[in-house]
């Protein structure tokens, strides 16, 4: 019984944060770039505090490829002065939307 409440509480949880968007997002991808990655990437253009070792997403919207399986896998990948961000598909695609759309 707690297992299907935590279950139930989960599924709510994920409905509520991804507001049940269907299509890539990419205003909420900025939404979560500017939430979560400020802190060390540039996420758009006129910012101004970041870290120098982490690439500008304008750069990672250059690099050949560049999409939502592509951003998935870049961020699987062990990244020794990133913090571990667990991060689902749907926002996962809308980072990707927003970033492309920095080209
Ligand atoms: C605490 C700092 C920090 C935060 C927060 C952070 N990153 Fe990073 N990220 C880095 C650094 C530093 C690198 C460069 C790789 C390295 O040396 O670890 C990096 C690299 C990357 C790369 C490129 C990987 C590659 O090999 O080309 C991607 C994609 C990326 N970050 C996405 C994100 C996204 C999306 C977020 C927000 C959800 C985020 N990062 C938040 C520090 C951060």
């Amino acid at each position: 019984m707690p297992k299907a409440f935590n279950l139930l509480v989960i599924t709510i949880f994920e409905f509520a944060f991804v507001g049940g968007a269907a299509a890539a997002d990419a205003v909420h991808g900025k939404d979560i770039a500017t939430r979560w990655c400020t802190s060390c990437h540039l996420v758009e253009s006129g910012q101004t505090n970041a870290t120098d070792q982490a690439p500008p997403f304008a750069y990672l919207a250059k690099t050949p490829d560049f999409d939502q399986n592509r951003l998935a896998f870049l961020l699987l990948m062990p990244h020794p002065n990133m913090p571990n961000l667990s991060l689902n598909r749907t926002e996962i695609s809308d980072l990707a939307e927003y970033i492309r759309s920095l080209k």
